[in-house]
């Protein structure tokens, strides 16, 4: 039930979102639902989302409720718009019993029309399941699992301040290929200590699954984590770029794809949750800390809800877990767009630029043919797409920089 005010408050934010502005959306985007479950057993060294350590027993049940009162009070923002992808993240989901997610799940197709045959992922970590547990979730709907593995090696894991040891890595794969037509395995390299041949054993551990989908992340030192003030001693840039190399001969070798700059898939098995991320699709966020992002035929809207998970408990229940709400300045949406759109190594249909952002192609048309002086995008498809050409690719940052407001200093991406 929607609490008393709410209707009024969420009346106003439409009647908001949907009055005069200086853009033109010719079209709305596709629409996901990432759902952020934000519990974890140990808070891990690097880590800088918004995880906290379960102390005692989940408030499965209650967090379940405040979910749903979150998506309700969100319905009136999106009416009659399709779900294109489902992402249950974390935080650790995996810590949640399938019938919470079965549950879940149930509440998201009562409340949203989804696409037929929509992408359902739920993140899991190894070692926070009984055996079996993939298959239930399976059973309650989800549709892809994605696994954090990080490494196959007992030191590196150490070193990482994982729960998890080899063996129940490897364990948690296996249950996941078992149980799923469709996973992912979530990789890091440049770990602590770690040396070249190290990453290729990870690696051909890894790939001897034969995953449908691999994620490969470089391992950043994040500020406000235990590594960014305690920081371990790390391979150096020209090891980490040798390291990427063996990482994109080695997928290739076994048939997956770099898409995108972290992401290896099979034909037909990307991540259509993440792909439309960085495409500058529509997301809800719902849950303890998510990120949300809506587009109304004049604005781009950003909305974050309350971080900490009883703050986020006690306000999401009331009909008002978004803390924070802003519209994307004119100024800064091309830079938004070609920060995820650039990352897609196959580019993007360039008609989606003006259609997303909603702003003239003439808005950007001299720092595309800036870029493209410097060799560093391509037209292809008789100028429909647009992608980064390797030297794009192997400069990115840069590339990236060259959208950014005129009155913002540069940064990486
Ligand atoms: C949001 S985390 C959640 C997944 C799951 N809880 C886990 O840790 O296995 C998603 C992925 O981000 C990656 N990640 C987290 N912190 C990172 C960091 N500091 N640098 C690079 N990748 C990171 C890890 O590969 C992780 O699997
Ligand atoms: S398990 Fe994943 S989400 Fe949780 S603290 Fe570790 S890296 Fe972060």
């Amino acid at each position: 039930m929607t609490p008393p005010g709410a209707d009024a408050a969420v009346g106003d934010a439409l009647r908001h979102h949907t009055r005069p502005g200086t853009l033109q959306l010719a079209a709305l985007p596709p629409l996901s639902l990432y759902v952020h479950l934000p519990w974890c057993l140990k808070k891990c060294p690097y880590c800088d989302f918004n995880s906290h350590e379960r102390r005692g027993e989940l408030p499965e049940a209650a967090y379940l409720d405040a979910l749903r009162a979150d998506l309700e009070a969100t319905l009136p923002l999106v009416w009659g718009r399709r779900i294109v992808s489902v992402f249950i993240g974390g935080g650790t989901p995996s810590l949640f019993t399938p019938a919470g997610i079965e549950r879940l799940i149930g509440d998201i197709r009562a409340r949203l029309p989804l696409e037929p045959g929509v992408e359902i992922t739920l993140e899991a970590n190894p070692g926070t399941f009984e055996r079996d547990r993939f298959r239930a979730y399976r059973a309650a709907g989800v549709t892809r699992l994605s696994v954090g593995v990080q490494s196959f090696d007992d030191g590196a894991l150490k070193a990482l301040g994982r729960v998890h040891d080899a063996a129940q890595a490897r364990a948690a794969v296996e249950e996941a290929r078992a149980a799923f037509d469709t996973f992912n395995i979530d990789l890091m390299y440049a770990l602590p200590g770690q040396s070249l041949q190290a990453l290729a054993a990870d690696l051909d551990t890894a790939l001897s699954f034969a995953p449908p989908h691999l994620s490969v992340y470089h391992l950043t030192l994040e500020p406000n984590t235990l590594f960014a003030v305690q920081p371990p001693q790390l391979p150096d840039d020209d090891t980490a770029s040798d390291m990427l190399d063996l990482i994109c001969e080695r997928t290739a070798a076994q048939g997956l794809q770099r898409y995108e700059v972290s992401a290896f898939a099979r034909p037909g098995h990307r991540c259509a949750h993440n792909l439309n991320y960085w495409q500058f699709g529509d997301y809800i966020g719902i849950g303890a800390g998510a990120h949300g992002k809506l587009s109304f035929a004049h604005r781009v809207i950003r909305q974050v809800r309350w971080r900490e998970p009883a703050a986020y408990l006690a306000q999401a229940s009331a009909g008002r877990a978004v803390s924070n709400e802003t519209e994307v300045r004119r100024a800064e949406l091309a830079f938004e767009f070609m920060l995820g759109a650039l990352r897609l190594r196959e580019g993007f249909e360039w008609a989606w630029f003006t259609e997303r952002t909603g702003l003239p192609a003439s808005s950007v048309r001299g720092r595309l043919d800036e870029a493209l002086a410097r060799g560093l995008i391509e037209f292809d498809a008789g100028g429909a797409v647009v992608r980064p050409t390797a030297r794009g690719f192997d400069f990115l940052s840069d590339l990236q920089s060259m959208f950014l407001p005129p009155d913002s200093a540069p940064q990486g991406g």
